[in-house]
């Protein structure tokens, strides 16, 4: 099925510009997940062994999860969940709807199977969202809402603006990341510092404990801090036991033809998985399992998802891989996973 992505679906797709070509498939996947038969049938194209887990006071049947910024307003939940996935993470949704940042923005480095993108959170909103989730869930895997700033709110006001997002979203996430990483918000990056990130975590922690049920809070990261700053966010998480997320999308450039040196955004896909890897290996060792880690930036096959879960992560991630390699990624992952035998050879 891999083969027939790339030969047909993916060379229609690589002839609209990436932005369109994205547009297109999540709308595609919003209309075929009203037919019951079109979920029948990409349940059984992408049928594979679960691998159960538990992390985050969730049950998983798989570790395979898809990465935030694929399906930004929460429009085909349904459809995705039929593709394998242990669990999905949707958004990044805003308190208020937001344009994002001008078009193009968003570029295919098909020779390094990398993407670059600053599309600045353009989404329809919390209260959007919300509706759209409400006519969509439950789904039969966990569902994490990554939760995100909006570029007109000040830095001083950010605590106010994700809690008021995390509040009406609340009743539909299983968990909820909180993303202070995208290269693509101005001063976002800055919320990983000690005080403002306490700042923003504490009302957050507060919420979470008023509430009947119980929901795991994660920090999404960047893989671009220095190893003081990694220590200094992972035991501000690990104090009011918020998870981590390792990581968001790079401003580096390592690897890449220089006419993508000066091209502004985030780096995300092949060339991300040393950076990625090396972040989530030392957040695993810092948290040293006191709170759940997924691991994300890279993964492209099943190698790349093991090594993943061998660095120290509960649940992996993936975008980028997907739109290279194509929908049945997922299934390709697990088949390996069941071939070298995980879990038992991922813990040695
Ligand atoms: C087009 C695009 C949009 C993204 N949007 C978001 C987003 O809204 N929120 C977020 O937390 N991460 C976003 N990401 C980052 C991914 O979730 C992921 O962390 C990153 O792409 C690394 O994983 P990958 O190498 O598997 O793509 C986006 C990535 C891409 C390529």
């Amino acid at each position: 099925m891999s083969f027939l992505y790339r030969k047909l679906v993916r060379r229609l797709l690589f002839a609209m510009s990436p932005e369109l070509a994205h547009n297109t498939a999540i709308r595609s996947a919003a209309v075929l997940q009203n037919f019951e038969l079109a979920n029948v049938i990409t349940r059984f194209l992408s049928k594979a062994k679960d691998f159960p887990v538990a992390a985050a006071g969730l049950k998983f049947k798989n570790p395979v999860g898809l990465a935030a910024g694929f399906d930004k307003d929460c429009e085909a939940p349904k459809f995705l969940s039929r593709l394998g996935f242990g669990f999905l993470e949707l958004g990044t949704v805003t308190l208020r709807p937001q344009n994002g940042n001008p078009k193009p923005r968003l570029f295919r480095v098909n020779e390094k199977k990398a993407l670059i993108n600053r599309m600045g959170f353009n989404n329809a909103g919390a209260c959007q969202a919300a509706r759209s989730l409400a006519r969509l869930l439950p789904l039969d895997i966990p569902v994490g809402i990554n939760i995100g700033k909006n570029a007109d709110c000040p830095l001083a006001d950010a605590p106010k603006n994700y809690l008021e997002a995390v509040r009406i979203l609340y009743p539909y996430g299983d968990y909820f990341a909180i993303n202070i990483s995208s290269p693509n918000t101005l001063q976002l990056r800055e919320l990983h510092q000690k005080e403002k990130l306490e700042r923003l975590l504490d009302p957050l922690a507060e919420f979470g404990a008023g509430q009947k049920i119980k929901k795991t809070f994660f920090i999404k990261i960047s893989p671009d801090l220095e190893t003081t700053e990694l220590e200094s966010v992972v035991s501000t998480a690990v104090k009011r036991g918020f998870g981590l997320i390792a990581a968001n999308t790079t401003v580096r450039r390592e690897g890449l033809p220089p006419r993508w040196k000066n091209h502004e955004g985030g780096l995300s896909g092949k060339p991300l998985k040393t950076l990625a890897d090396e972040t989530l290996k030392k957040t695993a060792a810092l948290a040293a399992r006191r709170v759940p880690i997924m691991g994300v930036g890279g993964v492209s096959d099943g190698r790349s998802a093991v090594e993943k879960l061998r660095l120290g992560a509960d649940l992996v991630q993936i975008y980028s891989g997907l739109i290279y390699e194509g929908p049945f990624l997922v299934k390709a992952i697990l088949e390996y996973m069941d071939k070298a035998g995980y879990p038992c050879s991922h813990l040695k």
